[in-house]
Formats: structure tokens, sequence, C-alpha cells
């Protein structure tokens, strides 16, 4: 999943450009968190803009890492003390945040603690999954319980990361049927672009009509954008 957290001296007048304008407005640090290496989406991007923007500097941060993958940048979580060597001056910088709940909540409570000036804080949040989704899953759920009996078109998918369960019919996207497992699993553009979505399928046909958030790379690992991906049999998620 992505998290972004951008922390700037001066402002201007939308975050989601803030990019484009620190050579504009003085020294912007982009720090961007995933879980492991090979989860960074627009990594070579980025690391482009940093070459070509003087004053814009990108800092990697990875929750950890994996054997085949190599990494030389910031691991773990992003305590208070990578916070100071990155940016020493973050309490006096606009700080423009985004990611999943939790990331978001650290994030908070990181300067909550440094005393910083929420004045200068921004976010946006992918928030949790749309309760139309959440309902559309619940139906489906109560319909391929109905239907269990005949055994016809209703398929087990177990989350394995965290022991969770859900029984759907044919055709549900795994995003929601992971919601009628009462799981979140982060979304932000739902309709296959952004990779936020991305789960592992360790077992089990699935059927994904993506929009390029995804390499054929990953697909061949078993990876699948589940906001755009069918249940179309039993199916094991690391999740
Ligand atoms: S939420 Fe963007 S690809 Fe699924």
């Amino acid at each position: 999943m992505a998290s972004c957290t951008e922390l700037v001296k001066g402002g201007w007048p939308a975050h989601r450009n803030a990019l484009m304008h620190f050579h504009r407005s003085g020294t912007g640090h982009g720090l961007r968190a995933q879980r492991a290496p090979r989860d960074l989406i627009y990594r070579a991007e980025l690391g482009y803009m940093s070459t070509r923007i003087e004053n814009f500097r990108l800092h990697l941060i990875c929750e950890r890492t994996e054997i085949g993958h190599a990494w030389s940048g910031y691991r773990g979580y992003l305590p208070r003390q990578m916070l100071d060597l990155i940016a020493p001056d973050f309490l006096q910088r606009e700080v423009f945040c985004c990611g999943p709940t939790p990331y978001m909540r650290a994030v908070r409570k990181l300067l909550e603690e440094a005393g910083y000036d929420f004045a200068h804080y921004h976010k946006e949040s992918f928030g949790a999954t749309p309760e139309a989704d959440i309902a559309v899953a619940e139906e489906h759920a109560v319909e391929a319980h109905e239907r269990e009996g005949a055994a016809e078109d209703t398929y087990c998918v177990p989350f394995k990361e965290s022991g969770k369960s859900t029984r759907v019919a044919g055709g549900v996207i795994l995003h929601a049927a992971a919601a009628s497992a009462g799981l979140t699993i982060p979304k932000a553009c739902g309709m296959g672009i952004c990779g936020t979505c991305r789960v592992k399928v360790l077992e089990g046909k699935t059927e994904m009509a993506h929009n390029g958030g995804i390499t054929d790379e990953e697909i061949a690992e078993g990876y699948v954008l589940s906001c755009c991906t069918k249940v179309t049999a039993d199916v094991s998620v690391d999740y």
C-alpha cells in the first residue's frame, strides 16, 4: 500500500500537485512508505523527479525487506528519529499526508508528540471501505449462504494472515469479499490504477480487469488488485 507524507516550506494551492510545486516554494521532502521494496509504486518516476527538481528530496521507507530485492533506504516504521534526520525543521513545515488510516494515525501521533501546529497539517485519507461496497458484499454473502446448500457458484475465500473467511457468490469483487469478512483492504482509485489494494492470491482462480496498476511480474507472482478482481473459484488470500 502506498503512504505518502510531504514536508514543505511555504504553501501552494493544491496539495495533490505538491510534488510539482516544490521548485516554487522551497525545499520539499517527499516520504513514501511501503511494506516492502517490491510494493513501491512509481519508484522510477519519483526517482526521476528527484533528479530533475533541485530542491525536491525523496525518502523511501520500507517496513521490511525481502531476499532478492536490494534495498539501501530507510527500514521500519517512521519514528521521530527518522523524521529528525529527514527534515530536522519539520515543525516549521506544511505537512501533507495521505494513506491508509493506521498510517495516518501514526503520523498524526508522531506530530502531536513533537508539538506540531496542526494549522499547517493537510490530509487525504484513503479511508475505510465505502458503506455501499460493504452493503453489496453483505448482500452477496447472504445470497451465497442461501445457495450454499446447492453448492452452486459460491466460493470460499479464506484470508490467511487475519484468519478470517467468507463465502461469496461467483463474480463478487475480491475487495468486497474481504469487506464481508470484516476486513478493510486499503483502497484509493477503485479502478485498478494506483495499486493500493494489491494482495497476493495464494491458491485459486480469479479474474482481474486492471488499468495498469500492477506489473506482469507481480501478476506472475500471484498478486492481484482486489478492487478489480472477481472471485471465480475458491481462493485463498494472503491478507
Ligand atoms: S484501489 Fe487503486 S488499484 Fe485498487
